[in-house]
This record gives C-alpha cells, structure tokens and sequence, in this order.
C-alpha cells in the first residue's frame, strides 16, 4: 500500500500513526519549556567533537504585527570551520528548514538537508583559509519549533506561512548579524520545500542574503499536480536507473486489472481478501465505500520510491530497479495483478493493511498528526501550494486511473481545516503571484533538479516553460540519474560520478558568488 502522503515532499512524513504520538509531544513540550525556563541562551554543547551547539531564538508570530506573541525558535550552529569562533566569519551558510520531522544535531554534520553541499563547501572553503560560520533553522510549526500552549485549538496553524517563514529567517539573519564584528556574506541552502525557503529567502531579503542555492524545489505552485504521477510513469520505464517499459507495461496493466475488479462488489471482496484489508468496525468490505477504494489503488497499491530512488540502497525493493526486477521476474502465467499482488505482499510483510478514509481524516484533525509535521504540511498545501498528485483518467499515471481525483484532496482541505475548494485554488494562485512561480525576479539563485524526480516538473530547470533569464543569474542544471535532492545527502563511496559532479558545480558556482564585492553583480 501506498502511504496516505505519497504526495508529500518526504517520505518520511507519512509515518504519522498511534495514539501514542500525541502524549510524547505534550512530554517533549514540557521538558522544552523547561530548558527554555532555565536559560534559553545558554547553548546545549551537543556531544560530539564538531561544536555543534543547539539554541532558541524568540520569534514573534506575526511578523506584521507590533508586540505580537512569541515562540521559540530551534536552531543549531557549528563553528568547526570559524577560526574566530563565530566573531568574524568571512561567510556563514544557512540550512533552511522545512517540512518534516525536526532537525537532531546531524542537520550540520552529516543528514539529507544540506550535507553534500554546503557543509562540504565550508570544509573546503575552510582549508582554503577562510571563516565560514554555518547555521541550520527549523521552520516554524515543525519539529520543536512550535507556538506555545495551545496545540490543539484552532488556532493551530494560523501564523503557518511560508512567508512567515522567510520573515522568521530575516530576523535571524539580523540577530546574528548583529554579534558579528564583520559583516559577512549569507547564502541559504535547502532542498525540496527547504529549497523554496532558500530561494525565495533571497528573493524578499537580497540585501541580507548574497546568494541561494534551491535544491528540487517545486517553485511553480499547482492545485492540480498530475504531472508527479505521470512522470512517475516515466521514471518506472528509465533504463538507466533499471526501470523499462515492460515494468511500466506490469504496473499500468495490474491496476487496469484491479480497478476492473473494483467496479463489483465481489471484485471488491477478492481484492479485500488477496491484498489482506483490514476490517473496518462494522464493514468487512472496506473497498466498497469510494473513498476507501481510491485510496487503495489511486496512489498504487505498490510503493514505488521514485522521488527517494536510491541506486545503491541494500533493502529488498527498496528502488525502482529492484522493484522492476522482482515485478518481471514471475511465471509466464502470471497476470500482472498477481505480479503487484507478490510485490505489494512483500512490501507490506504481515499484518493486514488498513485503508480507511474516515479514520485518516480523524487522524488528521487530532495531535497525533503533528507528529512528523503531517498536519502541518497538510495545512500548507491548502493554505499555499496545492500539489495535490491525481491520478485521472486522461493521463500517463500508471496506477488506477480515475481513482485519484482532485475533489479527494479538497475534501480533506475543507474536512480537516474547513478550507473550502475554491479558496485553496485562491491561495495557489496567490502564492505564484506573490513569489513569482517561475518567473521568480531575482538573483544569484542556483537551481537544481534530478531527473529521477517528479517535482522537477514544476521547478526551475532549463527545459520547464520558463527557461531562466541568463542576464537575470539564475542559473540551473540537472543531476542525470539524480532522485530528490540527492546530491545535498551525506557523501558517500556509492554516490555516481553525476552526484559528485554536481557538487562540484554547485561549490564552483557559490565560491565565484562569494568572490564578488558588488551587490549588484552575478
Ligand atoms: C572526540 O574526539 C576524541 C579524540 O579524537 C575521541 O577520543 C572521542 O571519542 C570523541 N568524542 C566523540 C563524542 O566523538
Ligand atoms: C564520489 O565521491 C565519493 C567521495 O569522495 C567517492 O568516495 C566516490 O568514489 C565517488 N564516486 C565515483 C563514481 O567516483
């Protein structure tokens, strides 16, 4: 089975689950507040030998507002490549956060966000005898950085906004600035949702920021994102990370089979009983409500990790080459819904699979889901960004088609947060108008996407429709065999020449940034 959140920029985030979630959240609340109490600028030595300290920052809520109510800002800083222990850094790299769980201490050593690229950049600039100070800063409603008090009131995510977000960078920005004896050079990091923050960071605040670079990020906000699906289609048939056609051929096929099936009720309870679906109280066939039978097959009833392929993973079916195989490799007689039916089995292991729209929905609404950041993110898409990944008769999607309409991410917008349709097509409109979407009127932003990556399809790349103005400094380019933001993950003896490249590039492009004196140069 697919994850509720497939559609989400993490895989991570779909694990929101158990009741027990939501008493460990009031636990870890308490004890912050209890640090917070004690002394809040006293910095946690984390313990490792890299200086990695752990602090807060007090942030009002609403940057718009004079006096507003404050939250406390988590956010680490290493000072392992400042000589002059953060007084006089030549340059200080800023990880941007995000969505997802909170960030742990590996954010500024070695962790997905900003590993391969920036903290490689400071060790290097280091050894070139520069000071390069380096901060990473959790996004407001994530991780601990959380309002105060009230979580479960309506309240929740009122002051949730990317744009609060980058305000919440700019007063870090001039926080920190302001113990410094030099005024040093900023440049953002960030990949995925991260990677818009950076960007757009520099685009409302060039003045505090000389340069970004914008990791896989989805600049272009879209209610309906049916491309992620169809290019998931593509990346099932890419020979060069071991997909094909045939593979393509298996899993378009097999849910063409099953949604067959599922247009009767004793289709319906065949499917319940070979793909082992819970009961729900009170219903033995779970497939027979619409919603439930979306769930099921609209967002595959395999789990295929296009955005997270990771070629030299050691799991079983862990990428897009091992699934491929394991699907082809069966009995000639073998239907292709029995090939999903054999992997799906040896993905999901024991237990039965629970597929149950209005338990999802309740999930959503309680405490639990703030674990991970779900409900945040959740929120987010409905308040900003849409993305919402369909699966519609008329497209290249290779699972059930039809069977993921847009109106099933709406009616979760309007049931969990009480946003309705037309005001959550409002706010995407808004968000491109506000940022730009592609057409984003900046500078000194580097741009870059894996083509093994459905959200490349609404970044900043040099074949999407607005290829980026040369005279404007924004360049971009791909990472050939590249996943979501690979390339910023912690270096390792596997990564493909392409990853290690682009490394290079993205240094190269950042140090020739930095060695510019004119503000207004690229
Ligand atoms: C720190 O470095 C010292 C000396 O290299 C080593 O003995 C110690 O185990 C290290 N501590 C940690 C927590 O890594
Ligand atoms: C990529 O870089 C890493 C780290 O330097 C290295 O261990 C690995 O061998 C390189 N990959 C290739 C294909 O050269």
């Amino acid at each position: 089975m697919a994850p509720l959140f497939a559609a989400l920029l993490f895989a991570s985030l779909a694990s929101a689950s158990g009741s027990g979630v939501s008493t460990a959240i009031s636990r870890i609340r308490i004890d912050l507040e209890r640090d917070i109490k004690r002394d809040i600028n006293e910095p946690l030595r984390l313990p490792n030998n890299n200086s990695i300290a752990e602090l807060y920052f007090e942030q009002p809520l609403d940057h718009q507002t004079v006096d507003s109510d404050t939250y406390f800002q988590r956010y680490f800083s290493r000072t392992s490549f400042s000589p002059s222990d953060a007084v006089s850094p030549d340059y200080v790299f800023l990880c941007t956060g995000g969505e997802g769980p909170g960030f742990t201490d590996s954010v500024l050593l070695d962790s997905v966000h900003c590993t391969g690229d920036m903290i490689e950049l400071a060790s290097n600039l280091a050894d070139a005898g520069k000071d390069v100070m380096l901060y990473a800063i959790e996004h407001r409603y994530y991780g601990l950085s959380l309002p105060r008090g009230d979580m479960t009131s309506s309240n929740y995510n009122v002051y949730l906004s990317s744009h609060n977000a980058i305000l919440d960078v700019s007063t870090f920005v001039e926080m920190q600035n302001e113990k410094f004896e030099t005024k040093p050079k900023w440049v953002t990091f960030g990949g995925s949702y991260p990677g818009m923050v950076s960007a757009w960071s520099r685009l409302l605040f060039p003045d505090l920021i000389w340069a970004s670079v914008s990791n896989s990020s989805p600049v272009q906000a879209k209610l309906n994102m049916n491309e992620y699906n169809d290019y998931v289609g593509k990346v099932l048939s890419d020979e060069d990370i071991g997909g094909s056609q045939e593979c393509l051929d298996v899993v378009a096929e097999g849910h063409e089979q099953i949604k067959e099936q599922l247009s009767t009720s004793s289709g319906q309870e065949g499917l319940v009983a070979e793909f082992n679906v819970c009961e729900i109280d009170g219903l033995d066939n779970p497939l027979s409500v619409d919603r439930n039978a979306q769930l099921f097959a609209g967002d595959g009833v395999i789990y295929v990790p296009a955005q997270e392929n990771d070629p030299s993973c050691t799991g079983d079916l862990c990428n897009v080459k091992k699934i491929c195989e394991s699907l082809l490799d069966g009995p000639e007689t073998e239907s292709a819904m029995d090939k999903l039916l054999r992997v799906a089995a040896a993905q999901n292991g024991d237990g039965c699979v629970t597929v149950d729209w209005e338990s999802q929905i309740s999930l959503l609404k309680s405490l639990a889901a703030t674990a991970g950041g779900t409900r945040s993110w959740l929120f987010q898409t409905c308040n900003e960004f849409g993305f919402y990944q369909t699966c519609e008769e008329d497209s290249s999607c290779p699972y059930a088609k039809g069977l993921h309409p847009l109106n099933q991410d709406l009616e979760m917008c309007s049931s969990v947060f009480g946003i309705d349709a037309d005001t959550v097509s409002n706010n995407v409109d808004a968000s491109n108008d506000f940022y730009g979407g592609w057409n984003v009127d900046s500078s000194r932003i580097l741009f870059v996407n894996g083509d093994v990556d459905p959200w490349s399809t609404l970044a900043i790349t040099s074949t999407n429709p607005e290829v980026p103005d040369p005279t404007k400094c924004l360049p971009a380019f791909w990472v050939d065999q590249a996943s979501h933001h690979f390339w910023t993950h912690e270096v390792l003896p596997t990564d493909s020449d392409y990853v290690n490249e682009s490394r290079k590039k993205i240094w190269k492009q950042v140090d020739q940034w930095l060695q510019l004196d004119d503000a207004g140069a690229c």
